[in-house]
């Protein structure tokens, strides 16, 4: 029975189906058009691939070099029954350790005893589902965890990842000794345009070779820092070390703080909050990294509150940053969105509860009315007015220890 499609989700289609098309005419492989219309602009450019960061879940965190093929189709289907996909978390990418050798032509072998239905049947099955699918490798000789890496194969293996159906591969830099990194890149990124699949690629260098300044036009995401960790220091400083490279990212192209740890136990659910917070407010690709299988009701009301992914998947494509740093625990992250409104974190780094205050002129919203809502506790605050005169009148809010108060502001004439 047809449903009743609102007029978002049909505008979406609209467009994906638009994409499509002109994707498809533009570097479509095997296009059976025979001759372009005379009047017919030529297309020049593929279409961008990560307009927005790019959303889904990485095997890493939670299940390191412990993957096989039942737990990918276990967690695509974990990803349609939760909602993840429907919240936009599209690709399912296998980290490390799927690959064990190359055969005496130089392709990649996946573990056979792991994934005996090779990659093919399970990319299928992953696509089948409405996602996409995502593998790993290294610049160098052997990956991280000494599997084979694609140094002297780019091209091998991006025809590979062609041939399978592949949509994300992510990167690595281990047992890079010397080597260039903007160059290697560039070269794994040519190979993957000679493939002729639009495929997301996506560079994890830590950070070590200023990526912000080089890494756009090549990968769609770079990684910022070294490994995230399970705690909430390692999300402190990420975070810290991820603001300072706000301008390098947009439409296409994304700073990567890492891989999200939530759900997976080692921080409070407030922790986990600010964690997730913080990364949307910056824009970050957001991959889930734990066991979607089995996520708690917790785990669920953070990784699916659509009100903070919208700040993150916001088409403006701005990383937000740091306004206000008061020195003694309190931060003021500020997004600017495309609709005029303004996603607003405060983020409390101390011990104890802290009431912090704002400006409509430290967040860039112009003086007079404003409305605000606050996005985890999904409650409008009504509206606002900050004439800057009086103490009363600024916006107070309680931020508990290593929590977060995320709210989105829209100024008078802001669309609604
Ligand atoms: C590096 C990367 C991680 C992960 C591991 C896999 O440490 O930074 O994200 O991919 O390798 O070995």
């Amino acid at each position: 029975m047809p449903t009743a499609m609102s007029p978002e989700r049909a505008s979406a289609v609209i467009f994906t189906v638009l994409l499509t098309i002109v994707f498809a005419v533009s570097c479509g492989p095997g296009q059976t058009a025979k001759e372009p219309a005379p009047a017919a602009p030529v297309a020049t450019s593929a279409p961008v691939l990560a307009p927005v960061p790019p959303m889904g879940f990485n095997t890493w965190n939670k299940f390191g070099c412990n993957v096989d093929e039942v737990l990918i189709r276990q967690t695509a289907d974990a990803m349609v029954e939760t909602g993840m996909l429907e919240a936009g978390y599209t690709y399912l990418v296998i980290d490390d350790c799927w690959q064990v050798d190359r055969t005496p032509q130089g392709r990649i072998i996946a573990d056979p005893k792991r994934f005996p239905g090779g990659m093919k049947a399970l990319a299928d099955y992953v696509h089948s589902k409405g996602l996409l699918f995502g593998l790993y490798s290294d610049i160098g000789p052997k990956t991280c965890a000494g599997r084979p890496g694609a140094a002297g194969h780019f091209d091998i293996d991006a025809a590979a990842y062609a041939e399978w159906g592949i949509d994300y591969i992510k990167v690595d830099w281990c047992n890079c000794d010397d080597l260039n990194a903007p160059a290697e890149y560039a070269r794994f990124r040519d190979a993957l345009r000679a493939a002729g699949r639009p495929i997301v690629l996506s560079l994890c260098e830590w950070g070590r070779n200023d990526p912000w300044t080089w890494a756009k036009g090549v990968g769609q995401l770079w990684r910022t820092t070294s490994d995230i960790g399970d705690e909430w220091q390692s999300v402190v400083w990420i975070a810290a070390a991820n603001n300072l490279h706000a301008d390098a990212a947009g439409p296409g192209g994304w700073n990567d703080p890492d891989m999200l740890e939530v759900g997976n136990g080692g921080m409070t659910f407030d922790e986990y909050k600010t964690h997730f917070s913080l990364w949307t407010l910056m824009a970050a690709p957001l991959m889930a990294g734990n066991d979607l299988r089995a996520m708690t009701a917790e785990t669920k009301s953070i990784l699916l509150n659509k009100e903070v992914i919208a700040v993150d998947q916001d088409t403006l494509g701005v990383q937000g940053r740091i306004v206000i740093d008061r020195g003694y625990g309190g931060q003021v992250w500020m997004k600017p969105l495309a609709d005029g409104s303004r996603a607003v974190a405060f983020v409390n780094y101390g011990q104890r509860e802290l009431a912090q205050y704002v400006r409509w002129s430290q967040i860039g919203v112009p003086p007079g009315p404003a409305r605000v809502r606050d996005l985890w506790a999904h409650a409008d605050m009504g509206v606002h007015t900050d004439l800057g005169k009086t103490f009363d009148e600024r916006l107070e809010v309680k931020v508990p220890s290593h929590g977060v108060v995320m709210l989105r502001i829209w100024p008078d004439g802001a669309a609604k």
